[in-house]
């Protein structure tokens, strides 16, 4: 069996960094990307010293080329891709902000979009595709609705995805964290309110298993979609949320 390699598009931070690391131990060849600076500094520091880390915006068709080309030289192939970058704008109807809306879309729709398509010829028969998109996507959370709209986008596209990758044995699957605790999600609470533990620990109150998401928890769940485990499951959405959402 050739050696399994996996690209982590937003792997710098939070869930995709837990995921690269849990990949990393599992054996597998991780390349990670990033888009700031100081992020990408801070990853080559912190992730395996084997661990490829690229500076690379994923809104951006040539950087993404590059990403895919760089990644080609160095693994040859992939039999997983974590499309993962993302950013979250809150803003209501009445804070709405285009350039905001704009950035939102290009990275969490256009950009993972352009990502698979771009790395498709990278890809084994038989890899596995798994995207992040978030339960905002379906549940209703204030201020939320752009976020959420990029990254229901992209579930639309999931069974059309599957269908087209299904000749070759690949697949495609969603995860959809709930309240998870990354810097994405303090920094968001950061700006709602001064005193972020006490908000957090009300999230967590509200969990149905009394507790937020710790990106360990995706990481888990994007290795085994990664897995031969789920060698027949594709163009599903798995939420990793602890119940959140299902009350009536
Ligand atoms: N945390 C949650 O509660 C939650 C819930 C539902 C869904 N999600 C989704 O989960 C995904 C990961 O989020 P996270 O919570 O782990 O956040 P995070 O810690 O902020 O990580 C986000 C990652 O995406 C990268 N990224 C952002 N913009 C990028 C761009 N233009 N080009 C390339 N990379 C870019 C970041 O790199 P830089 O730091 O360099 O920008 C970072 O590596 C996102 O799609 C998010 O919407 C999160």
């Amino acid at each position: 069996m050739s050696a399994r390699t996996a690209l982590i598009t937003g792997g710098t931070s939070g869930i995709g960094k837990a995921t690269a690391e849990l990949l990393h131990s599992r054996g597998y060849r991780v390349a990670v990307t990033g888009q700031r600076p100081e992020g990408v500094a801070q990853a080559r520091a912190e992730l395996p010293e084997d661990v490829l880390v690229l500076q690379a915006d994923a809104r951006s068709l040539a950087e993404t080329d590059k990403v895919v080309s760089e990644v080609g030289a160095r693994f040859g192939s992939l039999t997983t891709l974590f499309l993962n970058a993302g950013v979250s704008r809150p803003m209501t109807l009445a804070t709405a902000d285009e350039a905001a809306y704009d950035e939102v879309f290009s990275v969490n729709t256009k950009g993972q979009f352009f990502t698979l398509a771009k790395a498709l010829p990278l890809l084994t028969d038989g890899a596995s595709v798994i995207v992040t998109v978030g339960i905002g996507a379906t549940r209703s959370l204030t201020g939320n609705s752009v976020t959420a709209g990029s990254h229901g986008a992209f579930l639309g596209m999931i069974p059309t995805l599957a269908l087209e990758l299904a000749p070759r044995r690949m697949r495609i699957n969603a995860i959809s964290p709930g309240f998870t605790d990354t810097p994405m999600t303090r920094a968001s609470l950061r700006a709602q309110s001064d005193d972020v533990a006490a908000v957090m620990a009300a999230i967590a109150e509200k969990n149905p298993f009394g507790r937020l998401g710790v990106p360990a928890d995706m990481a888990r769940t994007v290795a085994f979609l990664a897995s031969d485990d789920a060698a027949y499951i594709t163009g599903q959405e798995i939420m990793v949320a602890g119940g959140a959402g299902l009350a009536i």
